[in-house]
Protein backbone atom coordinates (compact mmCIF):
# COMPACT_ATOMS: atom_id res chain seq x y z
CA UNK A 1 0.00 0.00 0.00
CA UNK A 2 1.23 3.18 -0.80
CA UNK A 3 0.20 6.82 0.60
CA UNK A 4 1.43 10.21 0.07
CA UNK A 5 -1.65 11.73 2.45
CA UNK A 6 -0.60 12.90 6.00
CA UNK A 7 -2.57 14.20 8.73
CA UNK A 8 -0.57 17.32 9.40
CA UNK A 9 -0.47 20.51 7.85
CA UNK A 10 1.86 20.46 4.78
CA UNK A 11 4.88 22.52 4.93
CA UNK A 12 6.67 20.75 2.03
CA UNK A 13 4.75 19.83 -0.71
CA UNK A 14 6.75 17.99 -3.63
CA UNK A 15 5.03 17.72 -7.27
CA UNK A 16 5.81 15.66 -9.99
CA UNK A 17 9.50 15.68 -9.17
CA UNK A 18 12.02 14.95 -11.95
CA UNK A 19 15.50 15.57 -12.84
CA UNK A 20 17.38 14.14 -15.61
CA UNK A 21 21.36 14.18 -16.55
CA UNK A 22 20.94 13.56 -20.55
CA UNK A 23 20.09 10.38 -20.81
CA UNK A 24 19.96 9.40 -17.11
CA UNK A 25 16.43 10.23 -15.60
CA UNK A 26 17.78 10.43 -11.07
CA UNK A 27 14.69 11.30 -10.02
CA UNK A 28 11.57 9.97 -11.85
CA UNK A 29 8.25 11.99 -11.10
CA UNK A 30 8.17 12.08 -7.17
CA UNK A 31 5.31 13.21 -5.17
CA UNK A 32 6.52 14.07 -1.00
CA UNK A 33 4.74 15.50 1.19
CA UNK A 34 6.53 16.67 4.56
CA UNK A 35 3.60 18.01 7.81
CA UNK A 36 4.29 20.29 10.49
CA UNK A 37 5.65 17.90 13.38
CA UNK A 38 6.60 15.16 11.04
CA UNK A 39 9.82 13.45 10.66
CA UNK A 40 10.02 11.94 7.37
CA UNK A 41 12.30 8.98 6.14
CA UNK A 42 13.85 8.68 2.88
CA UNK A 43 15.67 5.46 1.90
CA UNK A 44 17.06 3.21 -1.02
CA UNK A 45 19.48 1.54 -2.63
CA UNK A 46 22.82 3.60 -3.14
CA UNK A 47 22.34 5.55 -6.58
CA UNK A 48 18.55 5.25 -5.90
CA UNK A 49 18.31 9.18 -6.03
CA UNK A 50 17.67 10.45 -2.55
CA UNK A 51 20.58 13.12 -2.30
CA UNK A 52 19.68 14.49 -6.21
CA UNK A 53 16.20 14.47 -4.74
CA UNK A 54 17.27 16.73 -1.73
CA UNK A 55 19.22 18.52 -4.31
CA UNK A 56 16.17 19.35 -5.91
CA UNK A 57 14.10 20.91 -2.57
CA UNK A 58 17.03 23.37 -1.71
CA UNK A 59 17.55 24.10 -4.95
CA UNK A 60 21.29 23.21 -5.63
CA UNK A 61 19.77 21.73 -8.91
CA UNK A 62 16.53 22.95 -10.95
CA UNK A 63 14.38 20.01 -11.76
CA UNK A 64 13.67 19.16 -14.96
CA UNK A 65 10.10 18.51 -14.43
CA UNK A 66 8.00 19.32 -11.11
CA UNK A 67 7.23 21.85 -8.37
CA UNK A 68 8.56 21.91 -4.84
CA UNK A 69 6.23 24.65 -2.80
CA UNK A 70 7.06 24.77 1.03
CA UNK A 71 4.39 26.97 3.40
CA UNK A 72 2.03 27.16 0.20
CA UNK A 73 4.82 28.89 -1.68
CA UNK A 74 6.82 27.75 -4.65
CA UNK A 75 10.69 27.70 -3.98
CA UNK A 76 12.92 29.70 -6.21
CA UNK A 77 15.47 27.53 -6.94
CA UNK A 78 18.53 29.70 -5.13
CA UNK A 79 19.88 27.82 -2.34
CA UNK A 80 20.80 30.78 -0.08
CA UNK A 81 16.75 31.83 -1.04
CA UNK A 82 15.37 27.92 -0.07
CA UNK A 83 17.00 28.65 3.10
CA UNK A 84 15.98 32.12 3.40
CA UNK A 85 12.16 30.33 3.13
CA UNK A 86 12.92 28.50 6.42
CA UNK A 87 14.78 24.89 4.80
CA UNK A 88 18.00 23.99 5.71
CA UNK A 89 19.76 21.10 5.13
CA UNK A 90 22.86 19.45 5.81
CA UNK A 91 25.45 17.06 3.14
CA UNK A 92 26.33 13.35 2.64
CA UNK A 93 30.10 14.40 2.27
CA UNK A 94 29.98 16.89 5.59
CA UNK A 95 30.60 20.43 4.80
CA UNK A 96 32.64 22.54 7.23
CA UNK A 97 34.34 25.48 7.48
CA UNK A 98 37.58 23.01 8.53
CA UNK A 99 39.91 25.48 9.35
CA UNK A 100 37.25 27.82 11.30
CA UNK A 101 35.80 27.12 15.26
CA UNK A 102 33.08 25.26 15.81
CA UNK A 103 31.31 28.57 17.02
CA UNK A 104 31.87 30.32 14.04
CA UNK A 105 30.90 27.53 11.94
CA UNK A 106 27.54 28.36 13.45
CA UNK A 107 27.70 31.83 13.14
CA UNK A 108 28.13 31.51 9.59
CA UNK A 109 24.46 29.28 9.34
CA UNK A 110 23.14 32.39 11.20
CA UNK A 111 23.94 34.48 8.10
CA UNK A 112 20.74 34.68 6.99
CA UNK A 113 18.35 35.55 9.85
CA UNK A 114 21.02 38.40 10.67
CA UNK A 115 20.17 42.18 8.84
CA UNK A 116 23.24 43.60 8.87
CA UNK A 117 24.92 44.11 5.76
CA UNK A 118 28.38 44.28 4.84
CA UNK A 119 28.87 47.86 5.26
CA UNK A 120 27.57 47.74 8.84
CA UNK A 121 30.01 44.83 9.54
CA UNK A 122 33.21 46.56 8.11
CA UNK A 123 31.65 49.70 10.45
CA UNK A 124 31.42 47.73 13.41
CA UNK A 125 28.85 50.22 14.95
CA UNK A 126 26.39 49.77 17.49
CA UNK A 127 24.09 48.03 15.50
CA UNK A 128 26.69 45.97 14.40
CA UNK A 129 27.75 44.66 18.07
CA UNK A 130 24.31 44.38 19.21
CA UNK A 131 23.24 42.01 16.64
CA UNK A 132 26.47 39.96 16.46
CA UNK A 133 26.36 39.36 20.54
CA UNK A 134 22.78 38.01 19.67
CA UNK A 135 24.24 35.74 17.04
CA UNK A 136 26.79 34.46 19.63
CA UNK A 137 24.27 34.07 22.59
CA UNK A 138 21.98 31.99 20.13
CA UNK A 139 24.93 30.05 18.41
CA UNK A 140 26.50 29.49 22.25
CA UNK A 141 22.18 27.92 23.22
CA UNK A 142 22.75 25.90 19.56
CA UNK A 143 25.91 24.37 20.61
CA UNK A 144 24.58 23.52 24.21
CA UNK A 145 21.58 21.82 22.62
CA UNK A 146 23.71 19.94 20.47
CA UNK A 147 26.27 19.10 23.48
CA UNK A 148 28.94 20.76 21.44
CA UNK A 149 29.32 24.31 23.98
CA UNK A 150 32.58 22.75 25.73
CA UNK A 151 34.54 22.12 21.90
CA UNK A 152 32.72 26.06 20.95
CA UNK A 153 37.02 27.09 20.39
CA UNK A 154 38.28 23.88 18.98
CA UNK A 155 38.79 24.05 15.06
CA UNK A 156 36.32 22.11 13.18
CA UNK A 157 38.72 19.94 11.60
CA UNK A 158 39.65 18.75 14.99
CA UNK A 159 36.39 17.52 15.90
CA UNK A 160 36.17 13.55 16.10
CA UNK A 161 33.51 12.17 13.03
CA UNK A 162 30.16 12.05 14.96
CA UNK A 163 30.42 15.78 16.43
CA UNK A 164 31.20 16.92 12.89
CA UNK A 165 28.15 15.94 11.87
CA UNK A 166 26.30 17.33 14.41
CA UNK A 167 28.43 20.70 14.14
CA UNK A 168 26.07 20.69 10.51
CA UNK A 169 23.05 20.35 12.20
CA UNK A 170 23.87 22.78 14.65
CA UNK A 171 24.77 25.01 12.15
CA UNK A 172 21.85 24.38 10.02
CA UNK A 173 19.50 25.08 12.60
CA UNK A 174 21.29 28.43 13.27
CA UNK A 175 18.69 29.45 9.92
CA UNK A 176 16.21 28.98 12.15
CA UNK A 177 14.62 26.38 9.61
CA UNK A 178 11.04 24.89 9.53
CA UNK A 179 12.55 22.17 8.05
CA UNK A 180 15.10 20.60 8.12
CA UNK A 181 16.42 17.85 5.65
CA UNK A 182 19.64 15.71 7.06
CA UNK A 183 21.63 13.75 4.49
CA UNK A 184 22.36 10.22 6.28
CA UNK A 185 23.63 12.32 9.45
CA UNK A 186 24.85 8.55 10.79
CA UNK A 187 27.09 7.39 8.43
CA UNK A 188 30.27 6.75 9.68
CA UNK A 189 28.63 6.78 13.61
CA UNK A 190 29.40 4.17 16.42
CA UNK A 191 26.10 2.91 17.52
CA UNK A 192 26.06 5.09 20.78
CA UNK A 193 26.63 8.14 18.30
CA UNK A 194 23.78 6.67 16.38
CA UNK A 195 21.43 6.56 19.48
CA UNK A 196 22.72 9.94 20.74
CA UNK A 197 21.55 11.29 16.97
CA UNK A 198 18.51 9.61 16.98
CA UNK A 199 17.75 11.61 20.66
CA UNK A 200 18.88 15.14 19.04
CA UNK A 201 16.34 14.25 15.77
CA UNK A 202 13.87 14.00 18.59
CA UNK A 203 14.49 17.15 20.24
CA UNK A 204 14.90 19.00 17.03
CA UNK A 205 11.17 18.13 16.20
CA UNK A 206 9.82 18.74 19.67
CA UNK A 207 11.22 22.45 18.72
CA UNK A 208 8.52 22.30 16.40
CA UNK A 209 10.62 21.41 13.51
CA UNK A 210 9.63 19.47 10.87
CA UNK A 211 12.63 16.55 8.92
CA UNK A 212 13.32 14.67 6.15
CA UNK A 213 16.21 12.32 6.86
CA UNK A 214 18.02 10.01 4.51
CA UNK A 215 19.25 6.96 5.89
CA UNK A 216 20.54 3.50 5.12
CA UNK A 217 20.63 2.10 9.19
CA UNK A 218 17.01 1.04 8.95
CA UNK A 219 16.48 0.86 12.73
CA UNK A 220 17.85 4.60 12.81
CA UNK A 221 14.67 5.04 10.35
CA UNK A 222 11.80 3.21 11.82
CA UNK A 223 12.83 4.24 15.39
CA UNK A 224 12.39 7.37 14.07
CA UNK A 225 9.55 8.20 11.57
CA UNK A 226 6.12 8.36 11.05
CA UNK A 227 6.23 7.79 7.70
CA UNK A 228 9.19 6.42 5.61
CA UNK A 229 9.18 6.89 1.14
CA UNK A 230 11.30 4.54 -0.81
CA UNK A 231 13.43 5.59 -3.65
CA UNK A 232 14.54 2.97 -6.56
CA UNK A 233 16.22 3.69 -9.64
CA UNK A 234 14.68 7.80 -9.10
CA UNK A 235 11.08 6.34 -8.19
CA UNK A 236 9.18 6.26 -5.30
CA UNK A 237 7.97 2.43 -5.18
CA UNK A 238 6.17 3.13 -1.88
CA UNK A 239 5.48 5.09 1.51
CA UNK A 240 3.94 4.41 4.76
CA UNK A 241 4.84 3.58 8.10
CA UNK A 242 7.15 1.06 9.09
CA UNK A 243 4.85 -1.83 8.47
CA UNK A 244 3.69 -1.18 5.27
CA UNK A 245 7.52 -0.71 4.48
CA UNK A 246 9.15 -3.68 5.85
CA UNK A 247 6.36 -5.55 4.25
CA UNK A 248 6.34 -4.61 0.90
CA UNK A 249 8.30 -7.13 -1.33
CA UNK A 250 9.41 -4.72 -3.58
CA UNK A 251 11.40 -2.94 -0.86
CA UNK A 252 13.17 -6.10 -0.27
CA UNK A 253 13.91 -7.21 -3.71
CA UNK A 254 15.02 -3.83 -4.54
CA UNK A 255 17.59 -4.01 -1.70
CA UNK A 256 18.31 -7.55 -2.06
CA UNK A 257 17.99 -8.24 -5.85
CA UNK A 258 15.58 -10.72 -6.11
CA UNK A 259 12.60 -12.33 -4.07
CA UNK A 260 13.56 -14.49 -1.14
CA UNK A 261 13.23 -17.90 -1.94
CA UNK A 262 10.70 -18.73 0.43
CA UNK A 263 7.81 -15.60 0.95
CA UNK A 264 8.78 -13.85 3.92
CA UNK A 265 6.34 -13.91 6.65
CA UNK A 266 5.15 -10.51 8.12
CA UNK A 267 7.97 -10.99 10.75
CA UNK A 268 10.72 -11.98 8.21
CA UNK A 269 10.42 -8.72 6.10
CA UNK A 270 12.17 -6.57 8.37
CA UNK A 271 15.25 -8.11 8.70
CA UNK A 272 15.72 -8.45 5.33
CA UNK A 273 15.18 -4.68 5.36
CA UNK A 274 17.79 -4.28 8.15
CA UNK A 275 20.06 -6.09 6.47
CA UNK A 276 20.86 -3.38 3.97
CA UNK A 277 24.92 -2.43 4.42
CA UNK A 278 25.89 0.72 6.31
CA UNK A 279 27.38 3.33 3.95
CA UNK A 280 30.64 3.26 5.83
CA UNK A 281 32.25 1.91 9.19
CA UNK A 282 32.62 3.82 11.90
CA UNK A 283 36.03 5.47 10.81
CA UNK A 284 38.34 6.83 13.59
CA UNK A 285 39.22 10.77 13.50
CA UNK A 286 42.06 10.90 10.98
CA UNK A 287 40.04 9.12 7.90
CA UNK A 288 36.25 10.13 8.83
CA UNK A 289 36.19 13.08 7.36
CA UNK A 290 38.16 11.64 3.94
CA UNK A 291 35.44 8.90 4.01
CA UNK A 292 32.12 11.01 4.02
CA UNK A 293 33.65 13.17 1.24
CA UNK A 294 34.23 10.64 -1.49
CA UNK A 295 30.05 9.82 -1.21
CA UNK A 296 28.45 10.56 -4.41
CA UNK A 297 25.95 12.58 -5.99
CA UNK A 298 26.66 16.35 -4.40
CA UNK A 299 27.50 19.55 -6.40
CA UNK A 300 29.37 21.59 -4.38
CA UNK A 301 27.91 25.00 -5.47
CA UNK A 302 27.65 26.33 -2.03
CA UNK A 303 30.38 29.19 -0.84
CA UNK A 304 31.62 26.94 2.00
CA UNK A 305 32.27 23.62 -0.39
CA UNK A 306 36.16 25.06 -1.02
CA UNK A 307 36.19 25.29 2.73
CA UNK A 308 35.26 21.71 3.41
CA UNK A 309 36.27 18.82 5.30
CA UNK A 310 39.85 16.97 4.21
CA UNK A 311 39.30 15.57 0.18
CA UNK A 312 38.75 11.91 -0.55
CA UNK A 313 41.28 9.20 -0.23
CA UNK A 314 40.36 7.54 -3.06
CA UNK A 315 41.98 4.62 -1.95
CA UNK A 316 40.13 4.54 1.30
CA UNK A 317 38.87 0.91 1.23
CA UNK A 318 35.80 1.94 3.29
CA UNK A 319 35.08 4.43 0.23
CA UNK A 320 36.53 2.57 -2.80
CA UNK A 321 33.14 1.68 -4.48
CA UNK A 322 31.45 4.56 -3.84
CA UNK A 323 31.66 7.14 -6.92
CA UNK A 324 31.85 10.17 -6.45
CA UNK A 325 30.21 12.60 -9.06
CA UNK A 326 31.80 16.40 -7.20
CA UNK A 327 32.24 19.10 -9.46
CA UNK A 328 34.09 21.16 -7.92
CA UNK A 329 33.75 24.95 -8.92
N1 LIG B 1 25.48 16.02 -11.16
C1 LIG B 1 25.23 14.81 -11.66
N2 LIG B 1 25.49 14.53 -12.95
C2 LIG B 1 25.22 13.30 -13.46
N3 LIG B 1 24.71 12.28 -12.75
C3 LIG B 1 24.44 12.50 -11.46
C4 LIG B 1 24.69 13.78 -10.83
N4 LIG B 1 24.32 13.70 -9.53
C5 LIG B 1 23.87 12.44 -9.35
N5 LIG B 1 23.95 11.73 -10.49
C6 LIG B 1 23.54 10.34 -10.68
O1 LIG B 1 22.22 10.22 -10.22
C7 LIG B 1 22.02 8.94 -9.62
C8 LIG B 1 21.48 9.16 -8.23
O2 LIG B 1 22.54 9.61 -7.40
P1 LIG B 1 22.33 10.06 -5.89
O3 LIG B 1 23.63 10.54 -5.38
O4 LIG B 1 21.18 10.99 -5.83
O5 LIG B 1 21.93 8.69 -5.20
P2 LIG B 1 21.71 8.38 -3.66
O6 LIG B 1 20.39 7.69 -3.57
O7 LIG B 1 21.91 9.59 -2.83
O8 LIG B 1 22.84 7.31 -3.39
P3 LIG B 1 23.73 7.04 -2.06
O9 LIG B 1 22.87 6.21 -1.14
O10 LIG B 1 24.89 6.26 -2.58
O11 LIG B 1 24.13 8.36 -1.49
C9 LIG B 1 23.36 8.23 -9.66
O12 LIG B 1 23.34 7.38 -10.81
C10 LIG B 1 24.35 9.35 -9.83
O13 LIG B 1 25.51 8.92 -10.48
MG1 LIG C 1 23.20 10.14 -1.37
Amino acid sequence: MSTTTTTAQPLLEVRGVTMRFGGLTAVNNVDLTVGTGEIIGLIGPNGAGKTTFFNCLTGLYVPTEGTVKYRDRVLPPKPHLVTQAGIARTFQNIRLFANMTVLENVLVGRHTRTKEGLLSALIRGPGYQRAEAESREKAMALLEFTGLAAKADHLARNLPYGEQRKLEIARALASEPGLLLLDEPTAGMNPQETRAAEELVFAIRDRGIAILVIEHDMRFIFNLCDRTAVLVQGQKIVEGDRETVQGDERVITAYLGAPLESAPEAGAAPAAVASVPAPAPAPDEATAPAAAASQAGEPTAEPDAAQAAEPADESDPATENEQSTETEE
